[in-house]
């Protein structure tokens, strides 16, 4: 899907060919790819180009992914939604320069917003590795909550990882305070 939001500092808009070298420079950081279950490390430029050949734009609204752009700076990262075994799951990434700004809670938001709109999704789950409080923040903080723990591959560190489960509801989110 062809889709682009605006927020008060960011633009999400679908991913291009061009987003190859900013993608690679950003996800080939352990401390970034450490935390995604579907990263490899190292990251190359072919492992960016090879994924952006994915993301046609025929493909369904569970399956929209946006590269994060501040103007300014340009890509910065990403948030994306795909289909799980229970239903869509939501995962996201920022470049480490650029964290600790509210960047990613301000993506993730606007793009939960979206999704809930553009689908009848009665939920949407999520999830963090035990380590990653920030992520976990996040969610907290925009109404998602623990659902149990199960282990999950993290390619990146090639071994078997403790995982936060995570949902969040439609009802929570349409009752949250803005
Ligand atoms: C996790 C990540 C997306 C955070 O992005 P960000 O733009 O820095 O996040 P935000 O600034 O919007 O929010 C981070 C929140 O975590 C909090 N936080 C940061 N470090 C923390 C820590 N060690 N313990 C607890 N909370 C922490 C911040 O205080 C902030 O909450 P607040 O706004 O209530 O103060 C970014 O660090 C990242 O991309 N990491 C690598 C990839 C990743 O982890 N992706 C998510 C996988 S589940």
């Amino acid at each position: 899907m062809n889709v682009t939001l605006q927020t008060q500092r960011l633009l999400l808009r679908p991913a291009q060919m061009g987003d190859a070298e900013p993608i690679a420079r950003y996800l080939d950081d352990f401390d970034v790819a450490g935390n995604l279950a579907r990263v490899p490390f190292p990251y190359h430029l072919s492992d960016a180009k090879a994924w952006l050949r994915t993301r046609k734009s025929t493909l369904p609204v569970e399956d929209t992914n946006f590269s994060i752009e501040l103007p300014g700076t340009g890509l910065v990262g990403h948030v994306g939604f795909h289909r799980g075994a229970q239903g869509p799951i939501i995962g996201y990434w920022l470049g480490k320069p650029f964290w600790g700004r509210g960047i990613m809670t301000e993506a993730v938001a606007a793009s939960l917003e979206w999704f809930f709109n553009a689908t009848g999704a009665p939920v949407i789950y999520s999830g963090v590795f035990h380590f990653n409080l920030a992520s976990l923040a996040i969610q907290t903080k925009l109404g998602f909550t623990e659902t149990g723990r199960s282990t999950l591959l993290c390619l990146a560190r090639g071994a078997e990882v403790e995982h936060i489960d995570t949902q969040l509801t439609r009802s929570v989110w349409k009752a949250r305070d803005t």
